[in-house]
């Protein structure tokens, strides 16, 4: 075993403000362990790692390794009724797993209710190997780079009151690098997140986005990124002048300082989201500084100082709100190393293929209750027009001991229960109601599976990044409009196809992954978009035992599982 955490949620970390008198001298509370966001976790290729949560806080939790297979280990992986029990208030539970055939930027955060927006962390696993890339004068420390979404007050609250009138939610009151919002909010200038580079140096920035609600474009004034790698996963590198990153992606990038400051040593880096919603959101932009620091010079506290400075001018390479079409060219230039060290393992063939819309709903509303959606209705999200629905006992054990139970069914459709043209209807006139239901998918072990993710104009397009539990996918394709079987995967790449855990279905158009199922358990798929989630945009798979005791369910993990009764 090679590393071993224990950290605990310390204190009420969900009342948190940084816009009060109190908070301006007081910088933002801080969650775990004194931390905001929670601790770096780094280990190594191929390590056993155990991390025993301690939930110090009077409501449920649970931890999620975003983006770690948990190859046999599903036990682990965290979603709460999912995979496990939520932790009840005072108990421990220990999630052990390996790292197996991943290096690179992951993350954790919280998988219940909304608490991710402020329960969040970097894992780190660093190679066993160097790197495919050569960066020269790379230096050594590898930077997290965390995007979140902030609200003042309780971020259950936020959710709950969603739920209780079916309206969009209460927008977030600022974005955050690194848990600092920066100096373009009210007295926050104090927190702002400052990277301090010598010149004529590459730096490694790992880039995760754990913003609840909003994929984000970033940039540094006058400096372009190198991505490297994307869900821990080697990519062809390609140089940007910004990105484009959903809620649950990573992206590494090289950074070389290769400007010479003058006056002002500061460069503003700038993070926004890419809006394709019609519901209330955050249009604010949190910003950091890179400041030059030449060897010669003293260490500068690491404190900005608004009076020195000239007013804050936002990259020009920053793109724009609505900027589809950065998007989409940033995401078409993601392609898998395919190298002989790290080859790309797409399925060239398939078993099954599943098509499943995307699709914002609206129900009547229950009579005598007031409701805050459209047409004073309730919003819900559904994929193939079944609204996902939470079950009450954990589906992997349910799964794994065969419990007699109606908690789910095995009928998730595997096609649009009607076939229409998803991305042309009149969004208003149409009926956009749902089917609710805990329906999965089943699948024998090795089953190499399609899913086309099928945006609709129910209510409006958007962009959802679509997460996939337990297994890397390879995004064979992407398009706008209907998808078209007959054509659409001849235009497939099957040779370097970025390989991930999180895809942007485009805005008005389809995404198509491939993957090999052969992770057995029960796997969330979901849109990493946290209101979406609330309003059902989700499914689970489950893959059923191999022959050989290695492709079977890890059994002693059992033990160790929270009963949910
Ligand atoms: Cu990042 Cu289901 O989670």
């Amino acid at each position: 075993m090679q590393g071993w955490w224990l950290f605990g949620f310390d204190k009420e970390i969900l009342n948190c403000s940084f816009d009060t008198k109190e908070n301006m001298e007081e910088p933002m509370k801080e969650p775990l362990n004194g931390k905001y966001p929670g601790p770096t976790i780094i280990v190594h290729e191929r390590d056993n790692v155990q991390v025993t949560v301690t939930n110090k806080v009077a409501r449920n939790t649970t931890i999620h390794w975003h983006g770690v297979r948990q190859v046999r280990t599903g036990w682990a992986d965290g979603p709460a009724y999912i995979t496990q029990c939520p932790i009840g208030a005072g108990k421990t539970y220990t999630y052990n797993f390996s790292v197996v055939d991943q290096r690179g930027t992951l993350w954790w955060h919280a998988h219940f209710s909304w608490q991710r927006a402020s329960v969040y962390g970097a894992f780190i696993i660093y190679p066993r190997t160097p790197f495919p890339f050569s960066a020269p004068a790379l230096q050594p420390h590898h930077i997290p780079l965390i995007f979140g979404e902030w609200w003042n007050g309780d971020i259950e609250v936020v959710e709950s009151e969603m739920m209780l009138y079916g309206g969009g939610p209460k927008p977030s009151d600022a974005y955050t690098i690194n848990g600092l919002p920066g100096p373009l909010y009210p007295c926050s200038t104090t927190d702002t997140f400052i990277l301090t580079v010598e010149p004529g140096k590459t730096y490694l920035l790992r880039i995760i986005n754990a913003a609840l609600n909003d994929e984000l474009f970033f940039a540094i004034a006058n400096h372009s990124l190198t991505v490297v790698e994307i869900d821990g996963i080697y990519t062809k590198p390609f140089t940007t002048t910004a990105i484009m990153i959903t809620p649950g992606q990573t992206t590494n990038v090289l950074l070389t300082t290769n400007q010479i400051p003058n006056s002002n040593p500061n460069f503003v880096m700038a993070t926004r989201p890419y809006l394709t919603s019609i519901f209330p959101f955050n249009n604010s932009t949190t910003i950091g500084f890179l400041k030059y620091q030449s060897n010669n010079i003293t260490k500068i506290k690491n404190k900005f100082e608004l009076n020195n400075n000239p007013p804050i001018i936002l990259p020009q390479n920053l793109p724009t709100l609505q900027d589809t079409s950065f998007a989409t060219q940033f995401l078409n230039s993601l392609k898998s190393l395919a190298s002989r060290d790290y080859p790309c393992s797409v399925p060239e063939t398939i078993d099954k293929r599943v098509v499943t819309t995307i699709s914002l709903n609206l129900q009547d509303c229950p009579s005598n209750q007031t409701c805050k959606g459209f047409l004073n209705k309730r919003f819900y999200a559904s994929m193939n027009n079944q609204s996902f629905v939470r079950p009450s006992i954990s589906l992997l054990e349910s799964h794994y001991h065969n419990l007699t139970t109606t908690q789910f069914s095995s009928d998730f459709p595997e096609n649009p229960p009607s076939v229409f043209n998803y991305t042309g209807i009149d969004p208003v006139s149409e009926n956009m109601s749902t089917n609710f239901g805990t329906k999965l998918l089943i699948m024998p072990f090795g089953t190499r599976l399609e899913i086309v993710l099928q945006d609709t104009n129910f209510l409006n397009p958007e962009n959802h990044p679509m997460h996939v539990h337990g297994h890397n996918f390879f995004v064979v394709g992407r398009g706008f409009g209907n998808f078209d079987v007959d054509k659409d995967p001849l235009g497939y790449n099957l040779v370097d196809p970025p390989e991930r855990n999180t895809v942007a279905v485009p805005v008005g158009g389809w995404a198509a992954i491939r993957l090999v199922a052969d992770n057995p358990g029960v796997w969330f798929v979901h849109c990493h978009l946290e209101e979406h989630v609330s309003w059902g945009l989700a499914m689970g798979f489950i893959v059923e035992n191999g022959n050989e005791p290695w492709e079977c369910l890890d059994i002693h993990y059992n033990a160790n599982v929270a009963r949910c009764r």
